[in-house]
């Protein structure tokens, strides 16, 4: 497990590598992919998401900015999960860049196999892990701009905690994230809510979005990578 994509080795690279970003990007990319979404391809900057984008036909593409929690300007969407409707996105490909979440996903690009969990597709990632067994597997935390976030902490170690008893464990930060979620696995939305980015996203209106994010397997979808920055639903 790494809390932020900066902590992160520059060298190596796992059989599978798993971006976490609860509030709300690893959230909303697997809500958007339930929903019907062709594929969602991030972007940690937005210039390039722009440029990238503006090829593709309007009518087939929703762009989505987020920085700081708010939507950027001259952008469709911003990262609540609820904007992310199947009458929007069925069969659209979305051009994603947030503040934290699609820089993780760019920084394990080039693991063998790529996923993005949240709480809401736990048990697709678990079913996942079970069935392929990488030898070696990286949990990425986005955190908030290089620092520790308790919420991806959590997911992080709902992930851990659940293969436990089945993989020979990993470092330090594994085991601290399993007993996270262990003490916290029943309120997971009050956890949440003594995060800084989950006390940012009230002052924005984000209630309902948290309680969202915390919940449990809503959703049976895997966004796997298909190619380098670009999900679908496996
Ligand atoms: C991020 O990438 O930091 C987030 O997903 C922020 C958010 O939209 O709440």
């Amino acid at each position: 497990v790494y809390h932020t994509p900066e902590l992160v080795p520059e060298i190596g690279s796992p059989d599978c590598a798993i971006a976490v970003d609860i509030l709300r990007a690893t959230t909303t990319i697997a809500t958007a992919l339930a929903a019907g979404a062709e594929g969602v391809q991030v972007f940690a900057d937005l210039d390039e998401l722009m440029k990238v984008s503006a090829s593709y036909p309007s009518d087939l593409r929703i762009r989505v900015g987020e920085r700081g929690g708010k939507t950027v300007e001259g952008c469709d969407l911003g990262n609540s999960p609820f904007d992310f409707t199947p009458e929007v996105v069925k069969g659209k490909r979305i051009f994603m860049s947030t503040t934290n979440g699609t820089r993780s996903l760019q920084k394990i690009q080039n693991a063998k196999t790529v996923l993005a969990a949240a709480m809401i597709n736990l048990g697709a990632v678990l079913k996942y892990l079970r069935a392929t067994q990488p030898e070696t597997l990286w949990i990425v935390g986005s955190g908030w701009e290089g620092s520790y976030s308790l919420e991806d902490t959590a997911c992080a170690g709902a992930i851990a905690a659940n293969l436990q008893d089945e993989a020979d464990f990993g470092n330090d930060e594994a085991v601290a994230a399993a007993t996270l979620y262990k003490a916290w696995q029943g309120e997971l939305e009050e956890l949440f809510y003594q995060a800084s980015h989950g006390k940012r996203l009230l002052n924005l209106n984000g209630a309902e979005d948290i309680a969202y994010c915390a919940k449990i397997d809503v959703v049976d979808v895997l966004p796997k990578q298909s190619s380098a920055g670009f999900l679908v639903a496996a």
